[in-house]
């Protein structure tokens, strides 16, 4: 699976965006490290908190299937340029795949390939926890 067919289908994943608030269409394609691809969209809420971002559509549903191993992310939105993912889907994605790629594609047809630890640094990860659980001990 090449970058370019990753972003082919989080760019068809975004057609089934449900976006009648903000109209900003978002579509995400997860691939697995088996290889297979679990793709997301945003689906937004009345209750604006509530929506739920396209990455974590994905990574949501490859989880709830029993996968968690995860090589990359590809992302495509409908403004046209890059769109990096929110705060909350960068802390989903630190719990499944610290040491994944996000890809990012633009209307203009380029990529931008990314470490998720450039998009990330210093996350807070299960390992904060665990030194903290050793403390008390
Ligand atoms: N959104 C995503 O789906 N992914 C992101 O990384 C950025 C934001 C969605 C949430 C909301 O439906 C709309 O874009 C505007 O914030």
């Amino acid at each position: 699976m090449t970058n370019i067919e990753l972003l082919e289908i989080a760019k068809n994943a975004r057609e089934k965006a449900y976006v009648p608030y903000s109209h900003f269409q978002v579509g995400a394609a997860l691939l697995t490290k088996s290889g297979k691809v679990y793709t997301g969209c945003n689906v937004e809420n009345a209750s604006y908190g509530a929506t739920n971002c396209a990455e974590r559509t994905a990574i949501f549903k490859a989880v709830s299937e029993g996968e968690q191993q995860f090589d990359k992310i590809a992302i495509v939105s409908s403004s046209g340029e890059f769109t990096f993912p929110c705060g909350i889907c960068r802390q989903v994605i630190a719990e499944f795949m610290k040491d994944g790629e996000i890809i990012l594609g633009n209307d203009q047809g380029e990529i931008k390939t990314l470490q998720f630890k450039e998009v990330l640094p210093f996350a807070f990860t299960e390992a904060d926890l665990e030194i903290n659980r050793q403390k008390k001990e």
